[in-house]
């Protein structure tokens, strides 16, 4: 017997039941949703592109304090008035901009989110870098990633002496991580109470944002930022430019390579896990549970193949920009929860947080 997906299928490919579903009233509306989904699939290239030429020209930035004229706006972007009325056209189709009066325009809602957002700008910038290595998504598939982008600019992925990374090849992923993450840190010390911790290990801490701002919100918190050497160092620094080096230290470790510190009672993996593959991800695990002392947590947020409602942005985002890198994958919570028991850890559980886009979180027991 048929399946009802198949029988389903069969007429939605069907052109005459899709004339006849976009005229019949009843179906107008589903036919025209459906539409207009496959139509923001195929083109949604073109929609990152108005995006990023918005960024590039800093267009919200001088909307910031209000509408302006399309002359003014195109005077300070230094672009031929037409061009600019052609972005603007496009990017109110985006709700990035609106218009405000004959001539006149301000920021839309998606353009004043971002503007509050600066790590999600600087990720559009960087996708650039993306786009050159998803151009040809079935090559990728079959052949895997070039040497030349992605996997060049995360120089961990690389297979190779990871102590030995030069300071040169971190700052610009580090750089970007901690802009991209400041809205996760938020979110995280917002939702999570670290009243009762006295020594948190924050494992691939990168520049040190998270240890810093917990350690500002918890005077009894002493942190570890564990990175690589070279990113170590870039945290280090700044521990000690914002007066917190007593409480705070970086410390160089590849821990592919090395245990885990002991001395934690929590640790913390924040968008970590998910750059590593089965084996090294659980090596990972298991090396973090021997760290903890019976009653110790671990932590992990990341954003989760899973998430409700954010399904996409797992399994289609994360999945191919991953593959781009060379390590890694998007997992659901249920897959972590998996590999945390099967590392030794006796409890785990998914706990819901407000915007499951930019991370969901499990929190583990060693007991
Ligand atoms: C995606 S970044 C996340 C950084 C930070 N936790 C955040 O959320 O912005 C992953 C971090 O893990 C670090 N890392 C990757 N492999 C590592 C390894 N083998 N040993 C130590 N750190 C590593 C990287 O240097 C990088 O800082």
């Amino acid at each position: 017997m048929m399946h009802w997906k198949d029988w389903r299928n069969r007429l939605v490919s069907d052109p005459r039941f899709q004339s006849f579903a976009a005229r019949f009233l009843l179906t107008r509306p589903v036919a025209a949703a459906q539409a207009r989904k496959a139509f923001d699939l195929a083109a949604g290239f073109v929609y990152s592109q108005v995006l990023l030429a918005c960024v590039e020209l800093r267009l919200f930035e001088l909307l910031r304090d209000g509408p302006r004229p399309l002359a003014d706006l195109a005077q300070a972007a230094d672009l031929p008035p037409e061009a600019m009325e052609r972005l603007l056209l496009a990017a109110n189709s985006l709700a990035l901009t609106e218009a405000r009066g004959p001539g006149v325009f301000g920021l839309g809602m998606a353009g004043a989110a971002l503007l509050g957002n600066p790590g999600a700008l600087a990720m559009v910038v960087h996708h650039k870098l993306v786009y050159r290595d998803l151009a040809d998504p079935v090559a990728l598939l079959r052949h895997g990633p070039s040497a030349q982008g992605l996997a060049r600019f995360w120089a961990y992925a690389r297979e190779e002496d990871r102590r030995a990374i030069p300071d040169e090849d971190v700052a610009a992923y580090s750089t970007l991580m901690d802009q991209s993450q400041s809205l996760v840190r938020r979110d995280l010390l917002d939702f999570y109470p670290m009243g009762q911790v006295r020594h948190m290990i924050d494992v691939g801490g990168g520049e040190g944002g998270f240890c810093l701002e917990a350690a500002k919100r918890y005077p009894q918190l002493h942190a570890t930022c564990l990175d690589l050497p070279a990113v170590a160092r870039r945290a280090q620094a700044r521990f000690e430019r914002e007066g917190l080096a007593g409480r705070i230290s970086a410390k160089g470790c590849d821990f592919k390579a090395e245990a885990i510190p002991q001395g934690a009672d929590l640790i913390t993996l924040v968008r970590v896990l998910h750059d590593h593959d089965d084996a090294p991800a659980l090596a990972l695990l298991r090396s973090i549970r021997a760290g903890l002392p019976q009653g110790g947590k671990l932590l992990i947020a990341e954003p989760m193949a899973d998430a409700p409602g954010a399904e996409p942005m797992g399994d289609a985002y994360f999945g191919f920009y991953l593959l781009a890198m060379g390590s890694g994958r998007p997992r659901s919570s249920s897959e972590i929860r998996d590999m945390l028991r099967a590392a030794g850890f006796a409890e785990a559980q998914a706990l819901r947080t407000p915007r499951p886009l930019l991370v969901s979180l499990i929190e583990a027991s060693a007991i």
